[in-house]
């Protein structure tokens, strides 16, 4: 079923610059006022300057003036579905509680979930900054 978060994530993946690996990414994030935001992969000739679509995504939220992620979805032209890199697990933990939804899926529709717990255990949150008294 083409949901509006996979579609939006699709329309994404359709759009990502992605011509060092070939592997076109869409991501798409839900804030808590349910507008949905999306964003693709932006790779560079420099590799490691790349951008993955999740990071997009995330641009494009604080952009409009959002702060809480309440769910993601993550589609890729991949056999099985794409999980979110470290980096991006922590970037959208920055965002979005732990028991946030996490669908990944592929672009011909398997889909499989996991919480942003399940995807980073033991995360480095804000609380870790807090000093001693
Ligand atoms: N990529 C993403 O955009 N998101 C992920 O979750 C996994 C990887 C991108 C980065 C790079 O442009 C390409 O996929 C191959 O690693």
């Amino acid at each position: 079923m083409t949901t509006p978060m996979r579609q939006a994530a699709l329309d994404a993946m359709a759009k990502a610059y992605a011509p060092y690996s070939q592997f076109q990414v869409g991501a798409a994030v839900r804030g808590a006022s349910g507008k949905i935001y999306n964003g693709c992969n932006v790779e560079n000739v420099a590799y490691p300057e790349g951008t993955c679509a999740e990071a997009g995504a995330i641009a494009a939220m604080i952009m409009s003036g959002e702060t809480e992620i309440a769910e993601v979805y993550v589609v890729a032209g991949s056999p099985d579905p794409v999980p979110p890199c470290g980096g991006c697990r922590q970037k959208l933990r920055e965002f979005g509680q732990g028991d946030v939804v996490v669908t990944m899926a592929t672009d011909s529709g398997t889909e499989m979930s996991m919480t942003l717990a399940e995807l980073l255990p033991g995360a480095f949150t804000q609380s870790h900054l807090e000093k001693d008294a």
